[in-house]
């Protein structure tokens, strides 16, 4: 079994942060926010109490069984994590009148600490929080201070407690002591190699399928390819993918993943041409949840229809689907701790009769750490760094009701706007961008000719999570060139104009 990190989430937005630095230093860590220590085995090398915005006194505030602190595993505690270590150990923690919020000045009282090597004796670290501790656990000595707090302590049992968050930039010597604990405390060794990685899931897939067919929903999202490359590498043309166009895809979609995937090895794929279907079923609809309700049901029913006659044809046992591991935390962290949870679906709704087994390679890969596998796996460029695109697709960017003329107005002004995105080196700068057609048309004039028709806004967000996001500052210059080709290129479009709005308000998507 692979020696870890096990990251205890208490409910903080930084506890993936955590795991990344900690995966960039080649290092394998899992986030965890229910805890049997009982079954902690020692493969675990080193224990980390995340952040979180609960009080330890608060009735039901979480915690953790105090057999923790005899496993003879190192623990550290952050934030939270500390004053959690803190009230385990017979100390005391108080709410302060005032929240410390901020950086602040570091200064190392115990200097031979290995926890501080290489860190020297004053630096700035990020502070963000509330309580603090008023009377220090039993056998626990300040290591470090700042001018308002004890800002780290420890026992001679290699638990270690930080109010600082080392976790965020904002902290200078952050990194150092985060690796400071992972290799000298823990003494784990890295273990976490892409190359490794690659051929351990490779030997992973043909030992589970032995032999046998793998059924892909491939999207031509980054997840999906990833996972497709991944399990064709694996066992070639025992993975059959399907992918189903919709019509409310992005321009020439199909083709671009048909131009992906041709040329690779045994590479099975079948496209179904559905783009009818969706179309007559959003007919007359405009209700944006209506919307997104019947393309879920019919893309499900589509997959479904594939999979059932795929598996008459061939016996598929298998289901594999590219879930990442933001993924599996959110969907774990579903009893409240966290305070950005996203429930997430993937394929949905199998088909009742077909009793797929799934594969999820990437269950414990970030998105980062998805992106240089498929990099690896020869995934193009262009493919690797793209956008988030939502599954209803433009059916929920063409604002009430959807028509196959409409969607390709909507696929000629968003292909120009990415294009120039791309051209004017801005592409890789914002989170996500799009366009949305409305269901509003315009006087205009065009070669002293009064015009009547619709209307396009342009969207482009920067965002961490996509749980709040601020609308891109895009140089007027470079709208001012999308405007003019979108007026000029796309007939039936004479007015532009530019979504600055920020989520919350607005969401990202407009329905
Ligand atoms: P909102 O509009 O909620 O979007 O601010 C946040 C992010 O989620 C994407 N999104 C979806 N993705 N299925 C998806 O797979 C959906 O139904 C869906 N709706 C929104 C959106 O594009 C943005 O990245």
């Amino acid at each position: 079994m692979r020696e870890k990190i096990l990251i205890i989430d208490y409910g903080s937005q930084y506890s993936q942060l955590i795991a990344r630095r900690i995966r960039e230093m080649e290092v394998y860590c899992e986030i965890t926010s229910r805890v049997d220590v009982s079954k902690i085995g020692n493969d675990v090398k080193g224990i980390i109490f995340s952040g979180g915005p609960a009080s330890v006194y608060e009735e039901n505030s979480p915690s953790i069984d105090k057999k923790i602190f005899s496993l003879n595993i190192p623990i550290l505690g952050i934030c939270y994590g500390m004053q959690l270590i803190t009230y385990l150990n017979g100390g005391m923690v108080e709410k302060s009148d005032k929240r410390e919020f901020g950086k602040a000045t570091l200064e190392i009282i115990e200097e031979e600490n290995p926890l501080f090597k290489g860190v020297p004796k004053e630096s700035l670290v990020w502070m963000s929080h509330g309580d603090h501790i008023t009377k220090m656990a039993q056998g626990f000595r300040t290591i470090a201070k700042t001018s308002s707090s004890n800002a780290a302590v420890c026992n001679d049992d290699k638990v270690y407690a930080l109010q600082f968050h080392p976790e965020v930039l904002h902290s200078q010597y952050g990194k150092n002591m985060i690796e400071n604990f992972v290799f000298d405390i823990c003494k784990i060794e890295k273990n976490w190699k892409m190359g490794d990685v690659i051929k351990e899931k490779i030997e992973d897939i043909k030992k589970k399928t032995n032999g046998q067919k793998v059924l892909l929903g491939l999207s031509g999202g980054v997840d999906s390819s990833v996972a497709a490359l991944l399990i064709n590498k694996a066992i070639g043309d025992k993975l059959v993918c399907v992918f189903v166009d919709t019509g409310l895809l992005r321009k020439d979609e199909a083709i671009k993943v048909k131009k992906q995937y041709e040329g690779i090895d045994g590479f099975n794929i079948v496209f179904v041409d559905a783009r009818k279907r969706f179309l007559e079923k959003l007919k007359g609809v405009v209700e944006p949840e209506e919307k997104r309700k019947i393309i879920g049901k019919e893309f499900i029913e589509v997959f479904n229809e594939q999979a059932k006659k795929l598996q008459e044809e061939k016996e598929i046992k298998f289901l594999a689907q590219g879930t990442i591991y933001p993924d599996v935390i959110e969907s774990a962290s579903e009893d409240g701790l966290s305070h950005t949870i996203k429930s997430h679906h993937n394929v949905g709704g199998l088909p009742k009769d077909c009793k797929f087994e799934l594969i999820e390679p990437l269950r414990n890969l970030f998105k980062d750490e998805v992106r240089r596998l498929g990099k690896n796996l020869g995934l193009r460029d262009e493919l690797i760094k793209r956008h988030p695109f939502p599954g209803p697709g433009l059916g929920i960017r063409v604002i009430e009701e959807v028509t196959e003329e409409k969607v390709r107005l909507l696929q000629e002004a968003d292909n120009i706007f990415i294009e120039e995105l791309i051209k004017n080196d801005l592409y890789d700068k914002v989170s996500q961008a799009f366009v949305v057609l409305l269901p509003v048309k315009t006087v205009g004039v065009m070669g002293d000719v009064r015009t009547y028709e619709y209307v396009v806004a342009i969207r482009s967000v920067n965002t961490i999570d996509f749980m709040t996001a601020t609308f891109s500052r895009l140089p007027y210059e470079f709208l001012e060139i999308v405007s003019n080709r979108i007026v000029n290129e796309v007939r039936g479009v004479n007015r532009v104009v530019y979504d600055i709005s920020s989520k919350p308000a607005a969401t990202i998507e407009w329905e």
